[in-house]
């Protein structure tokens, strides 16, 4: 590999044409062989995801990144938090004595690849929420739990606060975790995926005040606060959140024998009168598995049903809002960000470099490792 002394800048990539595009990131994978790993989140359009090594969601590239162990960059066509997780996981002190003290790292196409929801619980907010519970409660029996998508620091406050990281595929099983160490629970930065997971577990609204950052004691009375068992940030994924119940009734009033499937970051509302509430895998799965014929309303990120229309033409698929609900973070990386940073590692530069801290990384590992390890 060459060392260049400047990166390429960008600009020139905007004015090429998509096949070319793709032709070039074809021999720049081509030439960086296995010492590139290239992910991709089930929601990237899909002229991104066709050159993505690996798929899935959130959950199962958490599990990707953990095991690389050829590979010395990876690429992540997801978005901001995704690529930070990657970080943390791949370069575990115990991953780089494997592979004799090399880092592995971590580009994001483009740095605007962020995530609403994450930034809606920023740690300053988390710490000082913790120091005011701590005036009423005992902290002591509160885990923390955070969501995957939030930034690393809150990771890291989990680490150092005996609490664990989910996702939407493992939250039901890591708030039994959370339950069976301490009594009550901290769940950020979603509010949805919270209630929606605790509401199955049996746990009712009486007992899960909302946090708002904006408010002292977050808007809660002390009553609430000491009768609770899970407080839910007051966080939401603004593409979740647009699926509305009216869209649930308009699609069983119109088509006979429809079922709704959706993703658990969609509102109370519209989870409990769903037929099927799952992570983006389990989405994926349940039309896998179903007959010919079958018909469904689906109410997550729009790219996915899509691709979900196009791979399952024996079945009936629609999109469960009449709006556009896409993640527009994630649609950022396109295919002019993805040729840019791939040729800037084959010239030896690497471009929108996530690297996250060594203490945030070290504390972060801990409330990761306890999720890897909950069955
Ligand atoms: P999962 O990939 O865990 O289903 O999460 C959905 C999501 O919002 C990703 O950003
Ligand atoms: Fe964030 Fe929602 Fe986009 Fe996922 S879909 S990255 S939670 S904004």
């Amino acid at each position: 590999m060459s060392i260049a002394i400047e990166s390429y800048p960008f600009a020139p990539y905007r004015e090429l044409s998509n096949t070319e595009l793709c032709t070039r990131i074809q021999s720049a994978k081509k030439e960086l062989g296995s010492s590139l790993l290239i992910l991709g989140h089930h929601y990237q359009q899909d002229e991104v995801i066709q050159h993505a090594d690996l798929k899935g969601d959130s959950y199962q590239l958490s599990k990707l990144a953990a095991e690389s162990s050829e590979c010395r960059t990876i690429v992540f066509c997801g978005v901001h938090f995704m690529a930070e997780t990657a970080d943390i996981l791949a370069n575990r002190s115990d991953r780089i004595a494997i592979r004799g003290g090399a880092r592995v790292r971590v580009v994001l196409p483009d740095m605007a690849a962020g995530c609403s929801m994450a930034d809606m619980a920023a740690i300053r907010q988390v710490e000082a929420a913790w120091d005011q519970l701590g005036d009423v409660i005992d902290t002591n029996d509160l885990t923390p739990v955070t969501y995957i998508n939030s930034a690393a620091s809150l990771k890291a406050f989990c680490g150092k606060h005996g609490g664990i990281v989910c996702t939407s595929s493992n939250a039901k099983a890591v708030l039994e975790w959370a339950f069976k160490q301490r009594k009550r629970v901290f769940f950020f930065p979603d509010q949805h995926l919270g209630r929606n997971t605790s509401l199955k577990m049996g746990i009712t609204n009486d007992f899960m005040p909302v946090w708002n950052p904006h408010e002292e004691m977050g808007g809660n009375s002390r009553e609430a606060i000491e009768s609770s068992k899970v407080i839910l940030w007051k966080g939401h994924c603004s593409v979740h959140q647009m699926f509305q119940a009216d869209h649930v009734h308009s699609f069983r009033k119109r088509i006979e024998g429809i079922k709704i499937l959706v993703h658990p970051e969609c509102p109370q509302e519209v989870n409990d009168i769903a037929d099927i509430s799952g992570s983006t895998s389990k989405i994926i799965e349940t039309v896998k598995q179903s007959p010919p014929g079958s018909k469904w309303a689906i109410g997550t990120e729009l790219h996915l049903v899509d691709r979900l229309k196009k791979e399952h033409p024996e079945q009936e698929i629609h999109f469960l809002s009449p709006l556009v609900c896409m993640c527009a973070t994630m649609y950022r990386i396109d295919l002019a960000h993805l040729c840019w940073s791939l040729e800037n590692i084959v010239a030896g530069t690497i471009v929108n470099e996530i690297k996250v801290k060594e203490e945030t990384a070290r504390w972060s590992v801990v409330a990761l490792e306890r999720m890897l390890s909950v069955k």
